[in-house]
């Protein structure tokens, strides 16, 4: 792995208690933090720190068995009770990853016999819970939902067909067509499963996510959300019909053999579901920094897609000029990681570049400059086409 610059690496931080959450301190070096999931800047947010430990000192620190047998504290029903609202479902049910979520909901909604369509892009997760489930494994080029309907036609007679998309591709910043997918489950009577990981917070009136947005959520059979990006905290949760809820209470894996969340990040949870839920102007701000440094990226040459969503990736190709260029920003004072394969497809390793709320004009436009004269400076030294 080392030999094709796949091995990996990470920094320790040693600081992250600047209150906005776009500066971090690495080797003692402060540096733009341009590769958080935190969009909306509230994992510093003091509300939400405070009622994680009030939640705490009420119920303790941990979750103390699986919810199926004590660890299923008050705070989980209220938290439930208030998503299923918020997403305008009968139920929802909490998980305590993204990545358990995606795998226990999906390895227990298919089986044997049964279908599962799955964009080539989709995250990590998806692929895994697919694989668990031992369903076909039907995986449709990115988006193209011609080589989707090809697919379905093909395979109509499974047992039971689940359709599953990121609705914003964790790497790619580019959204699903979720229209035309709505279109092809009434079409071919299939389900669909949206991970709306990267919308949540910062997509729709009150940051339900982007089937809100695009009113297409009641066609969509399970929703799923986690509370580890915009909302700044940790854990899952997926919404859909009592039945389906009530189905994987006793059926995912994932949910049943493990420890409840600490009651400190279900009391967090609840207090950043109410600060989505009214701070709109988060929202705005992440949009306009977004729509902000995919234009300034784009005046100085760069390639960047016609976009409004907050993951912005440069993708340069090669594994070694990527990481290059990732240690060039981060002497620069920018942190933003090199992606590369398995993550990203082979050939196509990225900075992957994420904006929040907070960064301010001065701080996207001396980034932008960074990256462009990292940009000449490798082309010059012929790292760099
Ligand atoms: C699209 C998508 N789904 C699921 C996950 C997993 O979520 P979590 O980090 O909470 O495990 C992630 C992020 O890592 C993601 O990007």
């Amino acid at each position: 792995m080392r030999k094709q610059s796949l091995a990996r690496e990470w920094n320790t931080v040693e600081s992250a208690s600047d209150r906005t959450g776009t500066w971090i301190q690495v080797e003692g070096k402060p540096l733009l933090n341009l590769s958080s999931n935190n969009y909306l800047g509230l994992a510093h947010d003091q509300r939400i720190v405070e009622a994680g430990k009030l939640a705490a000192e009420e119920w303790g620190a941990g979750g103390t068995a699986s919810r199926l047998v004590h660890g299923n504290y008050a705070l989980y029903d209220e938290l439930e009770q208030r998503l299923a609202a918020w997403k305008e479902r009968e139920a929802a049910l909490v998980f305590a990853n993204g990545y358990q979520a995606n795998t226990g909901v999906i390895a227990a909604l298919a089986g044997r016999g049964d279908a599962v369509f799955s964009d080539r892009l989709n995250h990590a997760s998806i692929v895994d819970g697919i694989v668990l489930s031992r369903a076909e494994h039907f995986r449709y080029r990115h988006n193209d939902m011609e080589h989707l309907e090809f697919l379905l036609k093909k395979h109509q007679d499974a047992r039971r067909k689940w359709i599953v998309t990121d609705s914003i591709f964790s790497m790619d910043g580019d959204k699903a067509p979720l229209l035309e997918l709505v279109k092809l489950r009434d079409r071919y009577d299939t389900m669909l499963m949206v991970d709306e990981a990267h919308a949540g917070g910062v997509r729709g009136e009150e940051g339900q996510g982007l089937c809100h947005e695009l009113g297409i959520a009641g066609k969509v059979d399970v929703l799923m959300g986690t509370f580890s990006k915009a909302f700044g905290v940790y854990g899952a949760y997926v919404c859909a019909d009592e039945i389906i809820i009530r189905y994987l209470m006793t059926k995912a894996r994932s949910l049943v053999y493990s420890t409840a969340l600490p009651p400190a990040v279900i009391g967090s949870n609840l207090a950043a579901l109410s600060l989505v839920q009214t701070d709109s102007w988060r929202r705005k701000a992440v949009r306009q920094n977004a729509l902000m440094f995919r234009q300034l990226l784009r005046s100085r040459g760069f390639t960047v897609d016609e976009e409004d969503t907050p993951i912005i990736p440069l993708t340069l190709g090669e594994n070694e000029w990527t990481l290059q260029f990732s240690k060039r920003l981060r002497q620069r004072g920018i942190a933003a990681v090199a992606i590369r394969p398995p993550t990203v497809p082979a050939g196509t390793a990225r900075i992957r570049f994420t904006v929040m709320a907070a960064h301010t004009r001065e701080e996207l436009e001396w980034a932008c400059e960074q990256v462009s004269v990292i940009r000449d400076e490798l082309q010059k030294g012929g790292t760099i086409s």
